[in-house]
């Protein structure tokens, strides 16, 4: 509980909100850790039938709730049924979203999380405010999604969407259109009005048969996980504005043109202009690349490596950090020495120290310790390089509380619990 300790002892309302945020999602790993003692894996898999790990099992959890969010609105409209079918559906999927949470491992917050899902079924049935079960549902999943560390964005730079062109061509054009402009209205993929609210990851899991019934196997059952983003990016691509954002709002909005937020975010969440420029960016990924600085893609990684290692993936982890160190940390390195020589010998010595602990297998609690200590020092190194406005540090940070948002919580009734 050391970490936790620290953390009220640090003058919270000097820091930046992004470093503040960043923090708060890696603190919380070590408090969960500390708190939970969350159960080996390999005995939860033997409870769960068809050896599905509990990742799959939320995985499959979050698609439901996403499409509940997303169907809900065109079932329901102002307490009264509009589709008998997709009301029936969107019920039922919200139930058995609850179901498959009910039998997942116990962590703290799974409870509350039950609670929610209740609450949601309640609201789905008494035919409640569009808006409001959105809501609810999506918090649902974003909550469920931190809880289980579901990695829910590739480490890898996501594909652009003309790698798609062929498999699309041969495999979904004659249910889905050209273009994505179907003959039947529910198979359209060209929605801009519908497509805002689901995120690549939303469409990525569409496309595997464990997470989502969809297709049949034949259609999707034998997909590289690559080839799952290239066509989640071809999908974004049928619902993206035809002309680019500008490059000063890929400055303002560092976290939406890289990994994790490109995947994870709903646009729908995203007030405008930032909502119509991740409609475009995720659609053009390889465009964005040059977009974004590359410490800011250094710490997209170094969440991800985090997010790894949580999961019980140190082999990933290691890897994502060690494509962090290569194509963000390295590629800046020269530039933060000439501003501020000390920090870059810090990061220096974070890099090694935490590569180091992976590899000899430090205790869990030391070595996420350690992750906190490099994403914080990477924070204040891009912040000094690219330094955003007070503005957009709002924006920034409230996308990155999304991700966030359930173990933020935790910490947060954790702290008030020790202070009382
Ligand atoms: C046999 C026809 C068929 C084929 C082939 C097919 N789909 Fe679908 N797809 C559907 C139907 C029907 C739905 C709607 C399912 C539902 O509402 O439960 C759907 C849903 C989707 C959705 C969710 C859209 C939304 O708005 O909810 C995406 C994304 C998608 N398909 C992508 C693809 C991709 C990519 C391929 C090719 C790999 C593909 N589909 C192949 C019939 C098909």
């Amino acid at each position: 509980m050391g970490i936790a300790t620290n953390f009220t002892s640090v003058r919270m309302r000097n820091l930046p909100s992004p470093v503040m945020i960043f923090l708060l999602i890696s603190l919380c790993g070590g408090w969960l850790k500390a708190v939970a003692q969350i159960p080996e894996e390999q005995a939860i898999e033997q409870q769960l039938p068809e050896q599905q790990t509990p990742v799959d099992v939320a995985a499959r959890a979050v698609s439901l709730l996403s499409f509940v969010a997303v169907d809900y609105p065109e079932a329901v409209s102002e307490g009264s049924v509009q589709d008998r079918g997709l009301f029936r559906q969107t019920r039922e999927n919200a139930e058995l979203a609850s179901q498959l949470v009910a039998g997942l491992p116990d962590r703290p917050g799974r409870a509350q999380l039950l609670n929610t899902l209740e609450s949601l079924q309640a609201s789905i049935s008494g035919k409640e405010a569009a808006d409001l079960v959105r809501r609810r549902a999506n918090t649902a999943a974003d909550r469920l999604a931190a809880l289980y560390q579901l990695p829910r964005s590739p480490a890898e730079p996501l594909p652009a969407a003309s790698e798609a062109n062929t498999l699309y061509r041969d495999r979904c054009q004659h249910c889905h259109g050209e273009n994505g402009v179907a003959e039947q209205p529910e198979r359209a993929l060209n929605d801009p009005a519908r497509m805002v609210n689901l995120s690549l990851y939303d469409f990525y899991n569409v496309l595997e048969p464990t997470r989502n019934d969809a297709h049949d196997e034949a259609v999707d059952g034998d997909l590289s996980s690559r080839q799952r983003w290239a066509l989640a990016v071809k999908v974004a691509s049928f619902s993206a504005p035809q002309v680019a954002p500008s490059r000063k709002l890929a400055e303002q909005y560092p976290a939406l043109v890289g990994l994790p937020g490109m995947a994870v975010l709903r646009p729908s969440e995203l007030p405008e202009p930032a909502r119509a420029s991740l409609m475009w960016w995720r659609a053009h990924p390889e465009q964005t690349r040059a977009l974004q600085h590359p410490l800011a893609r250094a710490a997209g990684l170094i969440y991800l490596a985090q997010i790894a290692y949580r999961g019980g993936d140190p082999a990933g982890a290691y890897h994502k950090l060690m494509l962090a160190l290569r194509s963000g940390y390295l590629p800046a390195r020269e530039e933060l020495t000439e501003r501020d020589p000390a920090l870059a010998t810090q990061l220096d010595q974070q890099w090694q120290a935490l590569r180091e602990a992976i590899l000899a297998r430090a205790p869990a609690n030391e070595v996420i310790e350690q992750f906190q200590r490099l994403l914080a020092s990477v924070v204040k190194g891009r912040e000094l390089l690219q330094p955003t406005s007070s503005r957009v540090i709002y924006v920034w940070a409230g996308i990155l509380f999304i991700t966030a948002l359930a173990l933020g919580v935790l910490l947060w009734f954790g702290l008030r619990r020790r202070k009382t």
